[in-house]
């Protein structure tokens, strides 16, 4: 395999290799080597903040697919803490996961769960919930904490603007504060040949400040790039052109990560501006509210119109959950509460992402990725104006 062509990239830590591209759109399909596990982009990962994919065995989440799940920095570092994941050797032999893992650097976590956390030059500030004794999530120990874990890739501790902020200087600020905490994690690493380390662009919904944020994190010529900044529900008009616009940018050669993006439109329209793996906890949040995905949308299986429908949740998926049980059975434990009826529900919707994402990948490589976004979009929006 040659590193020097255009269309691969080598460092310590990973291995990118672009194997097909779409002739009209930006999507295309690669191979990503990384240290635990070699998967093919574009990919979905799955959410398992603790360690776990609530309720679900890590067995049954490659099996319903999923290639490398996210782990949560600031979760992790409470509980066990890195002292105990250091000592069982990382999170991949604490929680018996062979594949690959990503983890997120834990200040986004903190500003969106916890009240009163704050953010200053030195990390992001936060009363415990535990003892409520006040704690500094600062660049150098979010990285200890993730060189603990020891995920294939690490996130950058980012400065993270609140979703109800509007002030301009406010992004530009943690625009310029993510390129200087990006240096000191940087710095802090001291798993440089085994773990990789993402930078994330900011920059909210303006340009200018996206463009800035690209130019300082790709100067640190990465492993990859992440795209962060856009998971707080904004109009689709104004989230799909700085996805366009930082896709445009970034170095084709590495892998394109957006944060925080899983609802499946936004997918099919994200990997066709050219991005290459999502992370989102929408698959198995919808499934403990009792709704499973499907092609044109989702279902409600607490619906009573499944009170008697003895058919598989969607005939055509190959998980475990449609192999075996019928709507009506689902629809029994999700009215009565059930935690099997989320369990069935959680493996269905994980495995509907991977689908999903290989179906796309599929579609690439027959040179028909158009054709299925096309299909795709008819189908999700049947009926709707
Ligand atoms: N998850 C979703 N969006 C973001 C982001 O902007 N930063 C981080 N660290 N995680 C995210
Ligand atoms: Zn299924």
């Amino acid at each position: 395999m040659s590193c020097a062509a255009s269309k691969s990239w080598c460092g310590p830590a990973l291995q990118f290799n672009i194997v097909r591209e779409c002739s009209k759109s930006r999507c295309r399909v690669a191979k990503l080597i990384l240290p635990h596990h070699t998967l093919e982009t574009p990919t979905f990962m799955p959410v398992g903040t603790k360690g776990t994919m609530k309720g679900l065995l890590p067995e049954q989440v490659a099996d319903a697919g999923a290639d490398i799940i996210l782990g949560n920095t600031y979760h992790l570092g409470t509980q066990p803490g890195k002292e105990v994941l250091s000592a069982a050797g990382g999170l991949h032999q604490w929680m018996q996961w062979p594949r690959a893992l990503l983890t997120d650097s834990g200040g986004f976590q903190m500003v969106s769960l916890l009240k009163f956390a704050k953010i200053t030059e030195d990390g992001v500030t936060f009363q415990s919930p535990y003892d409520g004794s006040e704690c500094v999530l600062t660049p150098e120990e979010s990285i200890a904490i993730q060189n603990a874990i020891g995920a294939d890739i690490m996130m950058q501790l980012d400065d993270v603007v609140d979703v109800k902020e509007t002030n301009y200087e406010r992004f530009k600020e943690a625009t310029l504060r993510t390129t200087r905490w990006l240096d000191r994690c940087i710095a802090a690493n001291k798993n440089t040949a085994s773990q990789n380390l993402f930078p994330i662009v900011q920059g909210g919904v303006f340009t200018d400040l996206r463009d800035l944020s690209l130019t300082q994190l790709m100067e640190r010529d990465s492993p990859g790039y992440a795209i962060g900044g856009l998971s707080g529900g904004e109009d689709k008009e104004k989230f799909w052109p700085i996805i366009e616009h930082c896709t445009r940018r970034l170095p084709q050669d590495r892998p394109r990560y957006c944060m925080g993006v899983g609802f499946a439109p936004d997918l099919v329209v994200c990997v066709a501006l050219g991005v290459d793996m999502f992370d989102c906890v929408y698959p198995t949040r919808t499934a403990r509210f009792g709704c499973a995905l499907v092609d044109n949308g989702q279902i409600s299986l607490k619906s009573d119109v499944y009170a008697s429908d003895f058919s598989a949740i969607d005939d055509a998926c190959s998980c475990s959950t449609c192999h075996t049980y019928t709507r009506a059975y689902i629809h029994a434990l999700t009215t009565e509460k059930n935690p099997v009826g989320c369990h069935l529900l959680s493996i269905h919707n994980i495995a509907y992402q991977m689908q999903l994402m290989s179906r796309i990948r599929a579609s690439v490589k027959e040179g028909k990725f158009t054709q299925f976004a096309e299909d795709f979009f008819k189908k999700f929006y049947r009926g709707q104006p």
